[in-house]
């Protein structure tokens, strides 16, 4: 059964096509062209212009969706993450711009989260002791919600990993009268070093680490329990992070999961194959495919990756 090339594509059980594939993309306020991202080649931060050229291309090329970060300015940081929320901040800009550029054309998600946008680079605001202080940062995340679908996005990523995020952003929405939008909830995010160089492409330093509120790497039932209480709380979509090194997990919630399920092929998998094959050891293109065929094979229905346009390039 797997003599031919055409045996082996009759018995294929898992497919990879340009609509699973959600593009990931940066912002940056205050620049005059775009600005590479020296841990993750290939990647940068975007003007408003390139922005908008970059995801046409990416929408032509046929991914599923787009997934919108902002790197606001660093005098624009404070510890309330107040960009965030702000109409005229980098995010809620750049999701203007994409709006208006392609519409309904494409799913325009955004990434609904403080880290982004705070002096200590956390994911929500700070209690006096210096830890997260989850319903305080529910609040902020209904607020930017709140902004994200005035800006124009059909759906909403909240990847804080606060408890009860999807239920406070989803009465929020609905009070404001954004029935329509929808959440790609992080349900089981882990507290992983592969998120190193995501640091840089947003450009945000972190003091200390994440481990009070991100997942601990040495769990898996936990992820299940994550994943109920989001669906629970009405999330539309579940999401696994990072991808490569919890695709045990993966299938798990996929096994279980009434919902689509998304997994995101992270900073540090992409730095991880990019510089291996930047050295020669092995065939990017290849590696690129089989990650991704990959994620897809443990359960994923959707898979975010800075791979996505050139994929779905490849694949269309
Ligand atoms: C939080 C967020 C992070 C990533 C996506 N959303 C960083 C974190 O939680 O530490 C990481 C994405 C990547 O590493 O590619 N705003």
């Amino acid at each position: 059964m797997r003599g031919t090339v055409a045996l082996r594509r009759l018995v294929a059980e898992t497919s990879l096509e340009p609509r699973h594939l959600v593009l990931p993309m940066f912002v940056a306020d205050g620049i005059d062209d775009p600005r590479p991202i020296s841990s993750m080649p290939g990647v940068v931060q975007h003007t408003l212009d390139s922005l908008r050229s970059a995801a046409t291309d990416a929408v032509e090329a046929g991914v599923g969706g787009l997934m919108l970060f902002g790197v606001p300015r660093e005098e624009d940081k404070d510890e309330a993450g107040s960009g965030a929320t702000d109409p005229d901040g980098i995010l809620n800009r750049g999701l203007g711009a994409l709006k208006t550029e392609l519409g309904d054309a494409t799913v325009l998600m955004a990434d609904t989260c403080l880290d982004e946008f705070t002096s200590h680079g956390h994911c929500g605001v700070l209690s006096d002791d210096g830890r997260v202080d989850n319903d305080a940062t529910l609040a902020r995340y209904v607020e930017m919600a709140i902004a994200q679908a005035e800006a124009g996005a059909h759906l909403l990523g909240p990847s804080g990993m606060m408890d009860g995020q999807v239920a406070a952003i989803r009465k929020g929405l609905d009070a404001a009268g954004h029935t329509d939008v929808g959440q790609l909830a992080y349900s089981a995010k882990y507290a992983s070093v592969f998120y190193g160089p995501f640091r840089e492409a947003v450009s945000s330093s972190l003091e200390g680490d994440r481990r009070t509120y991100q997942q601990d790497s040495a769990n898996r039932r936990e992820s299940l329990l994550e994943v109920d209480l989001d669906l629970a709380e009405g999330a539309d979509l579940v999401l696994v992070k990072p991808a490569m090194s919890y695709l045990d997990v993966l299938r798990e919630v996929a096994d279980r999961s009434p919902v689509p399920v998304a997994a995101y092929q992270i900073s540090g998998e992409y730095a991880m194959i990019t510089a291996a094959a930047q050295n020669g050891w092995i065939d990017r293109d290849a590696a690129v495919l089989e990650s991704l065929l990959s994620i897809r094979r443990a359960g994923a229905d959707i898979v975010l990756t800075y791979w996505a346009a050139e994929a779905a390039g490849w694949l269309s």
